[in-house]
C-alpha cells in the first residue's frame, strides 16, 4: 500500500484526540413537575442513551452529525448563538447549545466535529435531550481538557437546554443522566441539587418496571409546560413563599383556603402532595419495600391527571389497563401531555399487560404503543 510519510501520523493524532462519552435517558419514578418548584424528584438513569464522539476540525466550525439523521448540521463558530439554527436543524441545538454554554462560561471552543448516536425514543418523555446534552458535555469536557466536575456538566447541559434551545425545563433530567447509578434511583433535592442514591433493585425484589411508550407526542418547548411553571410561581408568590417546596402537607389546607383561583389551587395541591409522595417513596425504598410504593405511584398519576392536568387520554388508558393487569402502581413519567407510562409489576404479568394495552389502544384507534422494561442504569461515562 502506498502512503505518504505524513498521513499515518496525522491519522494517529486524530485517533488520540477523539473522545467518546455515553449518557443515559431517564425514567422518573415519582416527583413530577416538582423540580422547578425546588422540590424533590426520584429519577433513575435507564439503559437507553446517547453516545457522543468528538474530534477536532481545522476550520472554525461546529459540525454535528447524527447517526439517526441524514443531513449533518454545520455552524460557523462565530455564529454560535441561540436562534442560529434553522427550523429543520433544531435537533442539533442540544449539542450546539453545550458548546455555546461552555463558551459563555469562558472556555475556548475550537472547530469540532460531534457525532451523536442515540437510542432513547425521542418525544417520549424519557429525556433523549438530556442524554444528548450530557454525552456531548462529557465528551467536550474531556476533549478540551476543561476538568469540569459532574455538577458543572449538569449545569452546562441545563444551560444548553434552557437558554440555547429555549425549553424552560427544571434540571431533573440532566442530574439523572450525569449521576445515574446501577440499581439505584436518585432522590434529588432540587433546591440544593443534592443527590442521594436510594436502592432500587428490581430483580432482587422479583419485580419489573414496564414502560409503555404511548406514542402520544410530547413537546416541552410548547406552551403548556411553561404555563404550568408560571402558575406554580404565581401560587408561590400569592402564598408568600420562595417556592411551593416551602409548603408541607400540614400547610396544604391553609394554602388552599388562601388561594382564590381554582386552577392555582389545583396546581399547588399537585406540587405539595407530590413532594410528600416522593419523600414517602424514598423512605419505603430505603428499607427495601419496593411493592409498597405502588399506591404512591398511582396517586401521583391521579394528581397529574386531576390537579396538574398534564395527562392525555392515551396515558390515562395505559395506566388503567396496567392496574387492571396487576401492576402494584402505575403512572405517567416525564413532562406529560403524552409520552410514557410506567408500571411496577411482577415479570410474569408484564407481557399480558402490554398486550392488553395494545388491544385497548387498537379499540380506540390510537397509534400502536411500544413497551419495554427498564432497570436503573449507570450514569454518564467516558467510553474507552
Ligand atoms: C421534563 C423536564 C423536567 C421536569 C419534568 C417534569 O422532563 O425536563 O425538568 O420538569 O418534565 O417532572
Amino acid at each position: 500500500m502506498s502512503s505518504t510519510s505524513e498521513s499515518p501520523a496525522v491519522e494517529q493524532t486524530a485517533e488520540l484526540v477523539e473522545c467518546a462519552w455515553r449518557a443515559p435517558g431517564r425514567v422518573n419514578l415519582i416527583g413530577e413537575h416538582t423540580d422547578y418548584n425546588e422540590g424533590f424528584c426520584l429519577p433513575m438513569a435507564i439503559p437507553q442513551g446517547c453516545t457522543a464522539t468528538v474530534s477536532p476540525l481545522a476550520e472554525p466550525v461546529l459540525e454535528i452529525i447524527s447517526v439517526q439523521r441524514e443531513a449533518p448540521v454545520e455552524l460557523a463558530l462565530d455564529e454560535l448563538a441561540p436562534g442560529a439554527l434553522a427550523e429543520e436543524d433544531q435537533w442539533a441545538g442540544y449539542a450546539a447549545g453545550v458548546a455555546w454554554a461552555l463558551r459563555e462560561r469562558g472556555h475556548q471552543v475550537p472547530g469540532l466535529s460531534i457525532t451523536v448516536d442515540g437510542d432513547v425514543p425521542s418525544g417520549a418523555g424519557l429525556s433523549s435531550s438530556a442524554a444528548l446534552e450530557c454525552s456531548v458535555a462529557g465528551a467536550l469536557n474531556d476533549h478540551l481538557g476543561l476538568g469540569l466536575e459532574p455538577s458543572e456538566l449538569v449545569a452546562v447541559a441545563r444551560q444548553a437546554e434552557n437558554d440555547f434551545v429555549g425549553a424552560p425545563t427544571g434540571g431533573m433530567d440532566q442530574l439523572a443522566s450525569i449521576f445515574g447509578e446501577r440499581g439505584r434511583v436518585l432522590l434529588c433535592d432540587m433546591r440544593t441539587l443534592a443527590v442521594e442514591p436510594v436502592p432500587f433493585d428490581l430483580e432482587a425484589a422479583g419485580l419489573t418496571l414496564l414502560v409503555i411508550d404511548t406514542k402520544a407526542p410530547h413537546q416541552l418547548t410548547d406552551g403548556p409546560y411553561g404555563e404550568r411553571r408560571e402558575a406554580c410561581a404565581q401560587a408561590a408568590r400569592l402564598l408568600g413563599v420562595p417556592a411551593l417546596r416551602d409548603l408541607s402537607l400540614e400547610e396544604l389546607s391553609d394554602a388552599m383556603d388562601r388561594l382564590s383561583d381554582e386552577t392555582l389551587r389545583k396546581r399547588a395541591r399537585h406540587v405539595i402532595t407530590e413532594n410528600d409522595r416522593t419523600l414517602a417513596c424514598a423512605d419505603l425504598l430505603r428499607t427495601g419495600q419496593l411493592r409498597q410504593i405502588g399506591p404512591l405511584l398511582t396517586a401521583s398519576h391521579a394528581s397529574m391527571r386531576d390537579d396538574f392536568e398534564i395527562t392525555v387520554p392515551e396515558v390515562d388508558l395505559a395506566v388503567e389497563v396496567l392496574l387492571a393487569f396487576g401492576a402494584f402502581g402505575a403512572r405517567m413519567t416525564g413532562g406529560g401531555f403524552g409520552g410514557c407510562v410506567i408500571g411496577l409489576m411482577e415479570p410474569a404479568q408484564a407481557r399480558a399487560a402490554s398486550l392488553a394495552v395494545v388491544a385497548a389502544f387498537a379499540g380506540r384507534d390510537y397509534p400502536e404503543p411500544v413497551s419495554f422494561t427498564v432497570t436503573a442504569a449507570v450514569g454518564a461515562h467516558r467510553l474507552d
